[in-house]
């Protein structure tokens, strides 16, 4: 039996990648109703409230360890080699972190039987039949979005339990962990010109938003769930939000096309989000213009 102070102590959660952006947010959002364990790697942050610990998890015994160590009563994996252009030019090594972890993972949570929620991205789809509702099949264009698919599909196959929420563009200001807006800051604020793509389309949400629907979603069950914003819309009209936001003339804004740029990792036209299944759970994202204004009304 339980004693009191047991009884009447929040439960664990452990939310990898928490000195990352995402992270960052969920362990802020979270801490006031979990004990917070936050998993960092190379970032060594405090965020009030929370406990970090530092463990590559790509480390299989450390992995382990730190689940017995914890004993958490749930797992966010958020924890990721993140960017496309790294995946595509490093596979091998950034399979470790974004598959083999994540397998890993989902077989010691299946041990302990706990809820387990995989933090995954809309680029598992290729862009070409927008928008996707979690019955789509996907289809990836990029390592990065074949690296997710898999880490999906496995941590199903090892722990069927598993909750997968596919997640949007996030931005937001977080300074040891910038999205890419605060780089479209940085050169509005420097005097750059700044070219955007007119058209690649996604369904942005605020960092905050996103932590709030993954933690509304945890402990809801199986399956997936997409935690896209309100707003479709091209990177071209974010940044027009951007610039209205922070009273810089539009003519700083330069549209462009996917194929004027050479990238490296190939580029969804429009992976946005159905996301009418979070909607109907309570998810409530603010529209882009919204969460601009109240992030850069306190930054
Ligand atoms: N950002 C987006 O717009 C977006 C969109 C869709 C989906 N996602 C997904 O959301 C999740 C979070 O993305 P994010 O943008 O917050 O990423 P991020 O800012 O790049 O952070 C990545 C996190 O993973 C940790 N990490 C990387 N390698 C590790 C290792 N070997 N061992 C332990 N931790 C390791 C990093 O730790 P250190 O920093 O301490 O090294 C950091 O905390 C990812 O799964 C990503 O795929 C992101």
């Amino acid at each position: 039996m339980l004693g009191s102070q047991d009884a009447l102590r929040p439960k664990k959660l452990l939310i990898t990648g928490a000195s990352g952006f995402l992270g960052w947010h969920l362990c802020s959002e979270a801490q006031s109703d979990w004990q917070v364990f936050g998993v960092t790697y190379t970032h060594d942050i405090k965020v009030s409230g929370c406990s970090m610990v530092s463990v590559d998890l790509r480390d299989f015994a450390s992995l382990k360890q730190l689940m017995q160590a914890i004993q958490p009563d749930a797992v966010i994996h958020a924890a990721a080699q993140a960017r496309p252009h790294v995946c595509q030019a490093q596979p091998q090594a950034t399979f470790s972190i974004n598959v083999e972890a994540s397998w890993l993972l989902a077989a010691l949570c299946a041990d302990q039987n706990i809820p387990l929620l995989l933090i995954s991205t809309d680029l598992v789809f290729d862009g070409q039949h927008p928008p996707y509702s979690e019955t789509d099949a996907v289809s990836p264009i990029n390592r990065y979005g074949e690296q997710k698919v898999m880490a999906e599909q496995g941590m199903v196959e090892r722990y069927p339990q598993t909750l997968i929420c596919r997640m949007p563009l996030m931005f937001g200001v977080v300074p040891h962990a910038p999205s890419f807006m605060q780089s479209l800051i940085q050169k509005l604020q420097a005097g750059q010109p700044l070219p955007l793509f007119e058209d690649e389309f996604r369904t942005p949400v605020s960092g905050f938003d996103a932590a709030r629907g993954v933690l509304m979603a945890l402990g809801k069950g199986k399956g997936y769930i997409h935690l896209g914003g309100p707003d479709r819309m091209s990177r071209y009209e974010f940044g027009q939000h951007l610039v209205n936001t922070l009273g810089f003339p539009i003519s700083r804004l330069q549209g462009c096309l996917q194929a004027d740029v050479d990238c490296s990792a190939p580029r969804p036209a429009d992976v946005s989000l159905d996301s009418s299944l979070a909607f109907s759970l309570g998810y409530a994202p603010q529209s882009v213009a919204q969460a601009l204004s109240c992030l850069l009304a306190v930054t």
